[in-house]
């Protein structure tokens, strides 16, 4: 179970496990993400009285979907369920789901929202919305007739796990998503309807930058194996600076000379996509208060060496290598980025490397 801030949350979830794994072999791993509520101490109090309840605490990082496999890789069980931490997920389910992935030999058994007999409960309807649109969106990687690929409620084969494992994206927050879009070969899979229940207390982490985190999981899964995510997102941030250098450059020529007009557009561009880079490409390495500073004048020195590289190789391959004005300035745009990408992934953002 990953929790982050779920402090509130915990009896009440392991008396309901308790309830509803009443006979069966089961031990429940937390991974929190050091949540300033508390959550870890407090499952760390009990699991010094109840063996089966363990915790797992991550430092500097975050992740549903990381923190799932983790959770998964620390224990030994053939079976392993991924469910929330705030009740949402029906855990009387999980009996069944147990029965029935052991009774038909299969590696997944899903709880869905959406077959028949499930239902989601009292969602505002622009969230669920949101959630057709990540489900069209889904069918792309995943031909599976999942009606609920977005499900974060799940028994998984521990044989089936460990083949996709390495594989795995760990992005973002649809960890049954990435399991199913990364399995080497088809996954035998069934579907069960649940209710999804009313969080029982605290907040929902989903918010708009979650959507992010699954474009960013999307692409990972369709284009990772050629180029990585962080340059398909930092050229498309780039491809954004050039129509923000336009807008920048047309505002400032209206009182300032052509040259100090476009020297400003610059200025704007490269700020602009510095912050969509430290907000997006660099969200799990996001710089803030001083190291924001920093970062952003190493970006501007960055990008200045790299507009130099840009006009260099254009200017060598039109001047001396006869090459059409297109494909030399195609080729200095290319060499600019790619050096503006890796010198910001060693100097701006250090900690992406990791
Ligand atoms: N360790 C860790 N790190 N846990 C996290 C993080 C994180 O960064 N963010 C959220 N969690 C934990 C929460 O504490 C909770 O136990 C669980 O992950 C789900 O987070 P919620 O914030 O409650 O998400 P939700 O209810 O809006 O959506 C969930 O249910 C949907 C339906 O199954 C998620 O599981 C969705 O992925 C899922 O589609
Ligand atoms: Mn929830």
């Amino acid at each position: 179970m990953p929790t982050r801030n779920e402090h509130d949350n915990i009896l009440p979830l392991l008396e309901r496990l308790e309830r509803a794994l009443d006979g069966i072999e089961w031990e429940v791993v937390f991974v929190d993400d050091d949540s300033p509520d508390g959550t870890a101490d407090l499952i760390r109090s009990i699991s010094r009285k109840n063996p089966r309840v363990r915790c797992i605490q991550r430092i500097g990082r975050r992740g549903l979907s990381s923190a799932c496999i983790e959770g998964i890789l620390s224990s030994a069980a053939p079976f392993a369920a991924v469910l929330d931490a705030d009740l949402q997920h029906d855990e009387r389910l999980l009996p069944r789901m147990l029965e029935v992935i052991k009774a038909d030999n299969l590696d997944v058994v899903v709880g869905s929202r959406f077959c028949a007999g499930g239902s989601l409960g009292e969602w505002a309807k622009s969230r669920r919305k949101i959630s057709n649109l990540a489900k069209r969106l889904a069918r792309f990687l995943v031909r599976d007739e999942l009606t609920d690929p977005m499900s974060g409620f799940f028994v998984i084969r521990r044989t089936a796990f460990v083949k996709s494992v390495r594989r795995l994206s760990g992005r973002g927050f649809k960890i049954l998503l990435d399991i199913f879009a990364s399995s080497p070969e088809p996954l035998r899979f069934k579907e069960l309807p649940y209710r999804f229940r009313e969080r029982h207390s605290g907040e929902s982490k989903l918010d708009t930058i979650v959507a992010l985190e699954y474009v960013n999981l999307l692409l990972d899964k369709t284009f990772g194996r050629f180029v990585p995510v962080r340059f398909i997102l930092f050229a498309l941030v780039g491809g954004s600076g050039v129509l923000v250098h336009m807008a920048a450059l047309a505002a400032a020529f209206t009182i300032l000379p052509f040259t100090s007009a476009k020297l400003l557009a610059s200025i704007v561009a490269m700020t602009s996509n510095f912050v969509l880079n430290n907000l997006l490409t660099y969200r799990d390495v996001r710089l803030k208060g001083a190291a924001l500073v920093r970062g952003l004048f190493t970006f501007y020195v960055i990008c200045g060496i790299g507009a130099a590289a840009d006009v260099g190789v254009a200017s060598i391959l039109f001047h001396q290598q006869g090459a059409s004005w297109w494909l030399s300035g195609l080729a200095g745009v290319l060499v600019g980025s790619v050096w503006n990408y890796g010198m910001a992934n060693v100097f701006t953002w250090r900690g992406s490397r990791a």
